[in-house]
């Protein structure tokens, strides 16, 4: 598949001289033409305000996801990340009334990842089924 198009994050004027090795990431596109820049302050210990560091050692902001999650999607539709991480996928979509299915490996994350949806909804996870990969 060729890419038609680049989604480019910004983490803003600054950041590079604090350390970080990557002002800006890139990724391609196949469902656009030209590129989307989404500007938003990211580094380590800077961060736009509001957006709460959890200890995942590469948590993207909810400033930078949840654009494309708008863009792309319809309320009630559903969203697929495959690597989840700290959740930051699952936080924005309730913020924007998205559905959300993730998949993390590490269950460590998981854990953080339940932890933040508690924080942000005030809901109670439920374990519909365990799966138990030694057996397979
Ligand atoms: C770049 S991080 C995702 C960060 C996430 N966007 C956030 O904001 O926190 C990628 C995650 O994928 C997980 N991962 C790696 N291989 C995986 C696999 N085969 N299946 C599921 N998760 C995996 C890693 O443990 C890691 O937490």
């Amino acid at each position: 598949m060729e890419a038609t198009g680049w989604i480019v994050w910004d983490k803003q004027p600054g950041v590079e001289r604090r350390g970080i090795v990557t002002p800006i990431e890139m990724a391609s596109t196949t469902m656009r033409r030209g590129f989307d820049i989404v500007r938003v302050m990211w580094g380590g210990c800077y961060r736009a305000a509001g957006e709460e560091r959890q200890p995942h050692p590469t948590q993207k902001p909810i400033g930078v996801i949840a654009p494309f999650i708008e863009a792309w999607t319809k309320q009630n539709e559903t969203v697929l990340d495959p690597f989840l991480g700290s959740g930051t996928t699952l936080i924005a979509c309730e913020r924007l009334g998205r559905k959300c299915r993730g998949i993390e490996i590490e269950p460590k994350y998981v854990a953080v990842t339940l932890q933040r949806w508690v924080d942000a909804t005030g809901g109670t996870p439920v374990r519909l089924a365990t799966v138990d990969s030694h057996s397979q």
